[in-house]
């Protein structure tokens, strides 16, 4: 671990050791698209292995085994509390904390995952290029990278989307621009681009 990533993990574990017991309760009034994105991955017959990268309090992995109880789950999670936090909650689940950038994602479940999800999560990571490159080099064959985080928000009020900015920012979220979604083979933007749900290979 280098010393961005100690500093993000400490910032990480701070943030949400406070947080985690009622962050579903309050992230459902403004983490849109999740559900969709979860949808369209239960719709998919042709996934067996899924990682999610931030899986946080397992909240998604959770949708997912419910529809999917024959599908291998994982995830890779920086910070200790949700990794605690989700591996209490999920104990099906093959869980380990590690950084999106540079964990060796092949190794989790000994076999490359036929789908990454990243949900709310690449917002958040220091690097998402690199993030991105470590997940689609990890994949199975015909595999892909299903992401769901906040958009441009080019297509709000200009004051809105700027002082929104900032506020995320408090919070070390940067909206994903073209750069980091340049590679996506589909990209659907929610109203307002407030959204995004995007696929890579
Ligand atoms: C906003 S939460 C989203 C949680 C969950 N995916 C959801 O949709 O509710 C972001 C999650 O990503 C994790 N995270 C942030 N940076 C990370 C990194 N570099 N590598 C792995 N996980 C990271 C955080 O600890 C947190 O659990």
């Amino acid at each position: 671990m280098n010393d961005t990533q100690a500093s993000h993990r400490a910032f990480l574990n701070r943030y949400y050791g406070v947080s985690r017991s009622f962050y579903d309760a309050t992230r459902k009034y403004y983490l849109f698209g999740r559900d969709a994105a979860i949808q369209g991955l239960i719709r998919d017959p042709s996934w067996r292995k899924l990682i999610e990268i931030g899986p946080g309090t397992g909240r998604n992995l959770t949708l997912l085994r419910r529809a999917r109880p024959d599908a291998q789950l994982g995830g890779i999670e920086a910070s200790d509390e949700m990794l605690a936090h989700a591996t209490a909650r999920c104990p099906w689940a093959t869980l380990a904390q590690g950084f999106a950038e540079d964990t060796p994602l092949r190794d989790l479940f000994g076999a490359p995952p036929d789908r990454i999800l990243f949900s709310y999560c690449l917002s958040m990571v220091r690097d998402p290029c690199s993030a991105l490159d470590n997940a689609r080099r990890s994949l199975a064959n015909g595999g892909q990278v299903v992401v769901v985080d906040f958009g441009d928000l080019t297509s709000l009020p200009i004051p809105l989307a700027r002082a929104f900015r900032a506020y995320l920012g408090t919070f070390h979220v940067r909206p994903l621009d073209d750069t980091v979604l340049a590679d996506a083979t589909r990209a659907h933007f929610g109203p307002g681009r407030y959204y995004v749900i995007a696929r890579f290979r």
